[in-house]
């Protein structure tokens, strides 16, 4: 069988306009392997974690240390889908040099780029982390890190004001030499004139169909994650129901001897069970 090629950069940007991009979280192994034989695009290691595999409330205290043993298992998984890696809170503000050495981190753990939340206000730092040769995709609108900080989760571009500083946003981004932008939470007419008007793609987040590509977060596609059910998440799967059901019979069977079957069961030989019985004066 050929060896499927990996996604890299110049596939991502040749996709613009041509075919839309599918992008879906992932956070392990397993789930990796399965979403890269599904034929994903990208897979991003989002500090989306945070909340929906360790518990917390945001994703303002994920780390580095976490973020690079996540992407290390979802690259172990991924043959043909190209990763990114989020940069989480923390570790791209204090300087450039230490965004770019968490940077070459996740690039060491296995990702094929990384993310970072922030337009404008970051482009010195990601023209760093390009000039050390590694590609990085924008996030733009609905900033998670920070957004509880300031106003919330809110749609993002709803006064022409605040429209146009996220088109200005994108094209600094653009300038900045990102590979692709994802829009998060952003009026579909504003996202659909910021993919219009930049030359790398966009990848929505509950910013409509005019987007280049989209993403989601896997466990709330799957029906995972119940914490929060946000109206842009189309659930393709009640996986949290499928999994209570199983764990249920599960922990009943064990109860009522029912589980482990014959089926399931390990046996000795005839001769060495005779042995084994003298022995032991079974
Ligand atoms: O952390 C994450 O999963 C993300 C996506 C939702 C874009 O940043």
């Amino acid at each position: 069988m050929q060896a499927k090629k990996k996604v890299n950069v110049n596939d991502v940007i040749a996709m613009k306009g041509t075919e839309k991009i599918s992008v879906l979280t992932a956070y392990d192994y397993s789930t990796s392997l399965i979403c890269d034989r599904a034929g994903v695009d990208i897979l991003l290691v989002g500090d989306s974690a945070g909340m929906v595999v360790l518990g917390y409330q945001s994703t303002m205290p994920v780390g580095m240390p976490e973020m690079a043993m996540f992407c290390g298992a979802v690259a172990r998984g991924a043959k043909r889908a190209m990763i990114v890696g989020d940069m989480p809170f923390g570790s791209y503000q204090p300087n450039t040099s230490v965004a770019v050495e968490n940077a070459v981190q996740l690039i060491k753990a296995g990702c094929d780029a990384v993310k970072l939340e922030g337009g404008s206000e970051i482009i010195g730092t990601i023209k760093a982390i390009v000039d050390a040769g590694i590609p990085v995709m924008g996030h733009i609108g609905l900033k998670p890190q920070t957004s509880s900080l300031w106003e919330g989760y809110k749609l993002q571009g709803r006064t022409t004001v605040s429209a146009m500083k996220l088109v200005d946003d994108a094209k600094a981004l653009e300038k900045a030499r990102v590979f692709s932008i994802v829009l998060e939470m952003i009026a579909s007419e504003v996202a659909e004139a910021i993919t219009r008007r930049v030359s790398v793609p966009t990848i929505g987040i509950g910013s409509g169909a005019g987007c280049d590509g989209q993403v989601l977060v896997l466990h709330d596609m799957l029906g995972i994650y119940e914490d929060i059910r946000p109206k842009f998440v189309k659930r393709y799967a009640e996986l949290s129901k499928s999994i209570f059901d199983a764990v249920s019979s599960y922990a009943r069977e064990i109860k009522t001897g029912k589980f482990p079957e014959e089926s399931n069961t390990f046996h000795l030989g005839p001769e060495e069970l005779d042995k084994f019985r003298k022995v032991k004066k079974i």
